[in-house]
């Protein structure tokens, strides 16, 4: 069953549906275009669609029939019917055969009962990206994850029974799946939703007030959240107005929390402000900070600790731990802990070559960082072309594919420039093909508009700058770490055997 839905009540009831009778669903979330919840559609092959009209952000309405109408002409499977949660913003047009009505779906069924499922049959598939275009489906089994999440919400969110857990973030992400909706659910506590922003959505109070109505005890969001707000109020004179006394700890995850949004979380709040690392095939915290167990002391820029069931190394090429404080690859040894995904969907082969090859009897994480003499682990950058944008995983690969489909471009790199916002952006550089007669400005507006369009909104791909040559290896290697380098105002490092130096002068240019 595929859910094309905003962040809603509504999401988590088609999930919930999902789980009761023993289907599986794949939620995509809505700023993805066509081409991607096609690709998802094909790999998935839903029987069902579960869609809403529309999405709402603000002022803004977001008409999801569109999307899926050009997604349904570009998939080759069809799904055989779509349910629309139609909402009055912007209501689908019901009148092909095969699109329902969720209302009187619902007032036209009769209850169905539990289906008992085994622990390992598959509760979902979420589709991440990883180093190539085409996402990755990673299958999440039942009762491990679901053990797994139980103890979390006493463990690590210290949140009991009854008491109200709000994880800012969105259904079709792999925190909106774990702590939106399972876990705080099965734990017996209220989960709060909200399909709006940290800023704009109407203000940079919204959070606050949120917390202080719903008596928010624990409340889990990205740290670009945070360096949203504290951008429109620098003081947190909003946050100062809201009776948060409920609140005990603030949860930071999605992308690395920086040492000053740490400290400005902690001195406005005055409650613990944990960092704590994981990703979408993990399903929870890799290393966090158990406060519902023991409080361990904060380091900024620290994640802390292993969270159960996971032994952690940062290892060298050879995949040798290297020493205290020293940087490597993180690795987690086998076996995995219960919740960790089993296999990718329709790719068993995938997922051995991407997690379990590089380093056999170990998991590649894809992260790179270090394990200081305490044991605290600092995860500090991806070793694969995934980009981390507002705290979304992205493919810098798939964005590549975009400009290279361009007849104009010949080559093309894309890399995730350091942003004091959203963490990282992307930014596209190009190299035209002889003879190409179209101005920059054209260009960049018909690339910018063609990663929108076949990536989504949510790719926030906005800068493209154009190269009279690519700086590669005389091995044909894009140096992309170079030029982020550059990009970020680090002292680039440049490999003896790159080709032609003084391209590194044109990049140097566009970021002087
Ligand atoms: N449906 C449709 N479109 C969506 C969407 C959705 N669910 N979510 C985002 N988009 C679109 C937005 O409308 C925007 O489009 P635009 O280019 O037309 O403005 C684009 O995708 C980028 O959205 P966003 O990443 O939200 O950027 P923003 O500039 O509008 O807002 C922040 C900036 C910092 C407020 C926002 O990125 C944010 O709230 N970040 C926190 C992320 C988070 O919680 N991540 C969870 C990880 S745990
Ligand atoms: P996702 O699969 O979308 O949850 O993204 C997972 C990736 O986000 C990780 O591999 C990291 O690169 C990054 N990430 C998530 N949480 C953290 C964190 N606390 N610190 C550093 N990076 C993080």
């Amino acid at each position: 069953m595929l859910i094309y839905m905003p962040n809603s009540p509504e999401a988590v009831i088609a999930m919930l549906a999902c789980a009761r009778i023993g289907a599986i669903h794949s939620v995509v979330f809505g700023g993805f275009a066509a081409p991607e919840l096609a690709s998802r559609i094909d790999d998935a092959q839903p029987k069902l669609v579960l869609a809403a009209s529309c999405g709402i952000e603000g002022a803004n309405v977001l008409p999801y029939q569109p999307i899926l109408q050009d997604a349904f002409e570009i998939a080759h499977h069809a799904p055989s019917h779509t349910i629309y949660w139609q909402r009055e913003q912007h209501p689908a047009d019901l009148s092909a055969t095969n699109d329902h009505d969720w209302d009187q779906a619902m007032e036209s069924s009769k209850p169905a009962d539990c289906v008992p499922v085994a622990a390992t049959d598959p509760l979902y598939i979420l589709y991440t990206s990883g180093t190539t275009g085409q996402p990755k489906g990673i299958v999440r089994d039942t009762g491990g994850h679901l053990v797994t999440l139980h103890w979390s919400m006493s463990g690590i969110y210290n949140c009991p029974p009854g008491e109200a857990f709000w994880a800012a973030s969105d259904v079709g992400w792999v925190v909106g799946h774990s702590y939106i909706c399972y876990a705080p659910l099965l734990h017996r506590n209220p989960s709060v939703i909200f399909e709006g922003k940290p800023v704009g959505t109407p203000d940079a109070g919204i959070f606050w007030s949120i917390m202080a109505k719903h008596k928010v005890r624990s409340f889990f969001t990205a740290p670009t959240a945070i360096r949203a707000i504290k951008q429109v109020d620098p003081d947190g004179e909003l946050a100062k107005i809201a009776d948060l006394s409920n609140l005990q700890a603030v949860y930071l995850a999605g992308e690395r929390t920086d040492p000053d949004t740490l400290t400005w979380t902690q001195h406005l709040l005055k409650v613990p402000v944990v960092d704590h690392w994981w990703q979408t095939e993990t399903g929870s915290a890799i290393t966090a900070n158990p406060i519902g167990i023991e409080e361990f002391p904060t380091k900024a820029g620290s994640s802390t600790m292993p969270m159960p069931g996971w032994d952690l190394a940062c290892v060298d090429e050879e995949g040798e731990p290297v020493p205290a404080g020293e940087s490597g690859a993180i690795v987690a040894r086998l076996p995995l802990p219960p919740g960790f995904a089993p296999t990718l969907w329709n790719a068993p082969d995938r997922y051995q070559e991407a997690y379990l090859s590089r380093y056999p009897g170990n998991y590649l994480t894809g992260d790179s960082g270090f394990i200081d003499a305490d044991g605290y682990l600092s995860v500090m950058a991806r070793i694969d072309d995934v980009i981390n944008v507002a705290g979304h995983r992205l493919s810098s690969s798939a964005m590549e594919e975009v400009l290279a489909s361009h007849p104009a471009v010949a080559e093309c790199a894309v890399i995730g420039k350091a942003d004091a916002l959203k963490g990282q952006i992307p930014v596209g550089f190009v190299v035209l093909k002889a003879g190409v007669s179209s101005s920059i400005e054209e260009l960049s507006a018909e690339l910018i508009g063609a990663v929108r369009a076949q990536i989504g909104p949510v790719a926030a791909f906005k800068q493209v700058h154009v190269l009279t040559k690519l700086p590669k290896t005389r091995s044909g290697k894009i140096l992309r770490k170079t030029i982020r380098e550059i990009a970020d105002g680090e002292p680039p490092k440049v490999p003896p055997t790159i080709e032609d130096i003084t391209v590194l002068e044109q990049v140097k240019e566009i970021f002087a």
